[in-house]
């Protein structure tokens, strides 16, 4: 999707600081473009580019070749981290100088005649008069996460087409403490929108029974999800699929001369051969914090925008070994009070994520006089730029035990709790 008449495209060489470059120029209210530098000619000048940034790796200076046909191009142009000689003629910025930042906004201000007219309040606005544009008169199916950007989504396609959307949310029982009823609230009261609600937390919670490998857990979460979102996806019979995908996702699964991408883009993967929708993905050149103030400009609550990223199979990743209903409800209640706890203490928003998790290691206490003999809550906290890797958060050793207390107050068939202080790796965040 075109969003803005100045858009200046970073060209990317293998840079690995390529999305933190595009963010910087953006927040200088000018509009980045991402493309491998071995993009056709005619595909790069189809945006109309009013510079070219080229974004370098000095790991391997090779690459300048593959550019040339872009570096030749009668452009203003610069590069960033780039080896020196590696594109003659071209001012290099180096990414860590404490004046790169400044430096790139020079460039696209006073050589590219930029004048900063990139907002969000104008991307909210060409977004709805897209989505007008694709969708007409037909309708949009989306499956709502509560996630940030499923639900930023939601609002964004309501605010163009209202109720030719319907958004199906599915409660596969795994969900935090409050967070259906939270879901139906916002969407469904507050911005009046066509909500599907389906409870299947017995069909999960079923077939999960008994079953204690973390990969098979995951792979049922997933199946079950979507079979039942495809379900309800049939009766609304809508030919649109709303989706959440955002630029990293996009700029990730790009696979960068013969080099494996990050990850794959697998948002329609899944469903059902006769499942065959058009995308709706309005949000696919922002990212993430983007996302949150669009979202944050279209009324959501920061309950829903500013919450720590929630795995897909939820809970479910949380609960160590087999999940059942009683030891589930132990992990989601010792979970809601440590977030309760942190979003008190003014520790939420310093961490990337926070949570507990249910270790079911039988250990001996004491309750109520006599001998117990209860399981463990084990509390995790970090901090990450990327989830790739993460530092253990280092929190008050008060907060600390005032969680502890409260748990084992509180929370019926907990009698310890131990704080996780491995970073990853060696460790990954989520326990399973
Ligand atoms: P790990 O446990 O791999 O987690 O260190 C890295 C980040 O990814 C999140 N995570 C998931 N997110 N589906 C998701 O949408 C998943 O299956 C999943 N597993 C882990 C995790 O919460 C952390 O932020």
């Amino acid at each position: 999707m075109k969003v803005t008449p100045e858009t200046v495209v970073l060209v990317n060489c293998d840079c690995a600081e390529i999305q933190k470059i595009a963010r910087a120029v953006r927040s200088a209210k000018v509009y980045t473009m991402v493309m491998p530098c071995t993009v056709p000619v005619e595909r790069l000048m189809a945006e109309k580019p009013v510079g070219l940034i080229f974004c370098a790796d000095k790991a391997d200076p090779a690459v300048a070749a593959k550019a040339a046909p872009l570096a030749a191009l009668n452009l203003p142009k610069i590069a960033v981290n780039a080896a020196s000689g590696m594109f003659p003629g071209m001012v290099n910025v180096t990414l860590s100088a404490p004046t790169a930042v400044q430096a790139l906004v020079d460039f696209c201000f006073k050589q590219c005649g930029c004048t900063g007219n990139w907002s969000l309040e104008k991307f909210i606005d060409e977004a709805v008069a897209d989505i007008r544009a694709q969708v007409g008169d037909q309708t949009v199916v989306l499956g709502l996460s509560g996630g940030v950007d499923s639900s930023v989504v939601a609002a964004l396609i309501h605010k163009a087409i209202g109720k030719q959307l319907t958004c199906v949310f599915v409660n596969h029982g795994l969900l935090r403490k409050g967070e259906p009823e939270q879901v139906r609230k916002v969407f469904a009261e507050t911005f009046d929108m066509n909500l599907v609600y389906i409870d299947a937390t017995d069909r999960f919670l079923d077939k999960l029974a008994g079953v204690s490998d973390p990969e098979r857990k995951r792979k049922i979460i997933g199946k079950e999800f979507i079979d039942v979102f495809a379900e309800a996806a049939r009766k609304v019979n809508a030919p649109f699929l709303g989706q959440g995908t955002i630029y990293p996702d996009i700029l990730e699964s790009i696979s960068f001369d013969g080099k494996p991408a990050i990850k794959s883009h697998h948002n329609v993967g899944g469903l059902p051969p006769d499942l065959k929708f058009k995308l709706v993905e309005p949000v696919e050149r922002l990212f993430k914090d983007e996302v949150r103030q669009v979202g944050k400009l279209l009324g959501l609550p920061s309950v829903l925008l500013d919450r720590h990223p929630f795995p897909g199979p939820s809970l479910g990743v949380r609960h160590v070994g087999a999940i059942a209903r009683e030891t589930l409800a132990v992990l989601r209640e010792a979970d809601a009070i440590v977030t309760d706890e942190m979003l008190k203490s003014g520790w939420y928003g310093k961490t990337w994520q926070t949570f507990a998790i249910f270790v079911p290691v039988k250990t001996t206490g004491i309750r109520d006089g006599g001998r117990s003999y209860d399981n463990v809550i084990a509390i995790r906290s970090i901090n990450s730029v990327d989830a790739v890797t993460a530092e253990v958060v280092q929190l008050p050793w008060e907060l600390l035990l005032k969680i502890s207390q409260r748990i084992v107050t509180e929370v019926k068939g907990v009698n310890r709790v131990v704080y996780d202080i491995t970073r990853k790796p060696p460790a990954t965040i989520e326990w399973e």
